[in-house]
């Protein structure tokens, strides 16, 4: 029944994963010191640290981190600010039990940066996305999004915060619904069992 969770950095969706009483098995982070770590710490879960430079290939990385996941034999692998482009045959291994959260209303601004080019481009609706990891980067079946309005007076920064918000309340959301066997996937489409809203809209966020 358990979920391992793989950060880089500042661990405010696994905070909200924790917060929720998800069952947390334990935290990989690939950069040693990440601020996920303690957060993990707090609340009793291992935190373990496989550091990408320890390797000469990702082949190797990815290898090693499989390992690292597989001691804990999760049902679900978390990604939550992982920022590490993963293998075809790591995402093979997980197919279907790996979900990634990202600051961007997909199929739109995958990758990086994501507040600054919606900015750029005068997106007036913006928000987050969970979705189910595939060998293509930022993209995979959706399991729930959240939407905001784009304000006149937005920054990138103003943007990341209200979308972080969304983010620590779809994310929490989506990983139960997994870890409760509603999610079903057809063509490529995600549907939850009860038919709970996958999408989050509020015009005053
Ligand atoms: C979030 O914006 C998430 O969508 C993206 O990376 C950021 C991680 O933030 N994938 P945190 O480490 O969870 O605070």
């Amino acid at each position: 029944m358990s979920v391992v969770v793989l950060i880089s950095g500042r661990g405010s969706n696994l905070r909200a994963l924790l917060e929720a009483g998800l069952p947390v098995s334990a935290v990989v982070s690939n950069v040693p010191g990440a601020a996920g770590l303690a957060i993990a710490a707090q609340h009793g879960v291992p935190g373990r640290v496989v550091s990408h430079k320890d390797f000469a290939t990702r082949e190797a990385f990815d290898e090693a981190l499989a390992k690292e996941i597989d001691h804990y034999s999760p049902r679900l692998v978390a990604l939550a600010g992982f920022m590490r482009v993963l293998t075809p045959g790591f995402v093979q291994r997980y197919r279907e039990r790996m979900l990634n959260i990202h600051p961007s209303l997909l199929p739109a601004f995958p990758g990086l940066n994501t507040h600054q080019r919606a900015l750029a481009e005068g997106v007036k609706l913006h928000g987050c996305s969970v979705h189910f990891v595939t060998a293509d980067l930022d993209h995979g079946p959706i399991v729930a999004q959240a939407a905001i309005p784009v304000r006149r007076n937005d920054t990138a920064a103003s943007l990341a915060l209200r979308v972080l918000t969304q983010e620590h309340v779809i994310y929490p959301r989506a990983v139960r619904w997994f870890l409760d066997g509603r999610l079903a996937i057809v063509n490529g489409a995600v549907s939850v069992e009860g038919g709970d809203a996958q999408l989050v809209f509020d015009d005053r966020a």
